[in-house]
């Protein structure tokens, strides 16, 4: 793939479906402000090519420098790596592969990205001890690594079925507790943070009355989900009055750390940016 005299690096964002990936926006519009000449490609990738996918990174044929992994390829990606870093081991999942002195690594981003955004977005979040995270999926790790790195000293996750939730609470240790969502208005009492990672509302389903007024003077609450951009829980929160944060800072920012180890220039994350991504969720809406 890589022409030899060109010294730029190749990378890409695999998964199956991957056609309504945004990555390629993102570092598409990064190389170019960088005026670098490396490419950033999506590439459908089925689970039956993952091994050979990967061999070919690690030996070098491909000319692939490192790259982003999706659906469905998130968890099973750790078992064909080199080596897996703590967070995505914490997390169960990678995002992100490069090569690091001739070993193919992965990581997981999502953890940072969630927390640069709300860095951007709402400095002082983390001075925080009591979170609430509603949802108990994949992507919930990610966020339950941030608030736990960040020094949250509770948190506390509800979901529908809390068998979920507990499995998450007992990965997680003794500062992650796990609750059904029947107790949602107690747990919201003096709560610091609320972090909607369920999809709840999308696609005709009904969203539960959530009372955040009674959570902590200058509380904060946030969705994961960013399409679209004012998911029904934060218009809910909005509403009533609380400072809110949308999602889609933690999809630009998780991006970062990725263009950093490929292209070795490490990116901005920018008003235009994020107006691209948007005027491109229009476009496809
Ligand atoms: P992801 O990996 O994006 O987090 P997921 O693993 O499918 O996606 O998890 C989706 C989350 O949204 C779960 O917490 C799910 O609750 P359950 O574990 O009970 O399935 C939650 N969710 C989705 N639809 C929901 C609904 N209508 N009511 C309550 N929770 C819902």
């Amino acid at each position: 793939m890589a022409d030899l005299d060109d010294h730029q690096a190749h990378a890409f964002v695999i998964g199956d479906p991957i056609g309504h990936s945004r990555s390629p926006l993102i570092h598409g519009y990064w190389l170019k402000q960088a005026d670098l000449k490396g490419s950033y490609d999506a590439v459908r990738i089925m689970s039956a090519d993952l091994p050979a996918f990967v061999a070919a990174i690690k030996d070098g044929s491909s000319g692939l420098a490192g790259g982003n992994v999706t659906i469905p390829h998130k968890e099973v990606i750790l078992g064909l790596v080199d080596d897996v870093d703590e967070i995505a081991r914490q997390i169960g999942a990678a995002n992100t592969l490069w090569i690091e002195d001739g070993r193919l690594m992965a990581t997981n981003t999502d953890s940072h990205g969630f927390a640069a955004n709300l860095d951007e977005n709402a400095p002082g979040w983390d001075q925080g001890k009591t979170a609430v995270v509603f949802g108990a999926g994949g992507a919930s790790r990610a966020v339950i690594h941030a608030l736990l790195s960040r020094d949250f000293q509770s948190v506390l996750i509800v979901n529908r079925t809390i068998e979920r939730a507990r499995a998450l609470a007992q990965d997680f240790g003794s500062r992650v507790t796990a609750h059904g969502t029947e107790h949602l208005p107690d747990l919201m009492r003096g709560a610091d943070l609320f972090v909607n990672t369920t999809s709840l509302g999308m696609g005709g389903s009904e969203v539960p009355d959530i009372d955040f007024t009674v959570m902590a003077e200058n509380a904060l609450v946030t969705d994961i989900v960013y399409i679209p951009l004012e998911t029904p829980i934060l218009a809910m929160a909005k509403r009533q009055g609380l400072r809110t944060v949308d999602g889609l800072g933690m999809l630009l920012h998780q991006a970062v750390p990725g263009f950093a180890k490929w292209f070795g220039a490490r990116p901005e994350v920018t008003l235009e940016l994020r107006q691209l991504i948007i005027a491109d969720m229009e476009a496809h809406a």
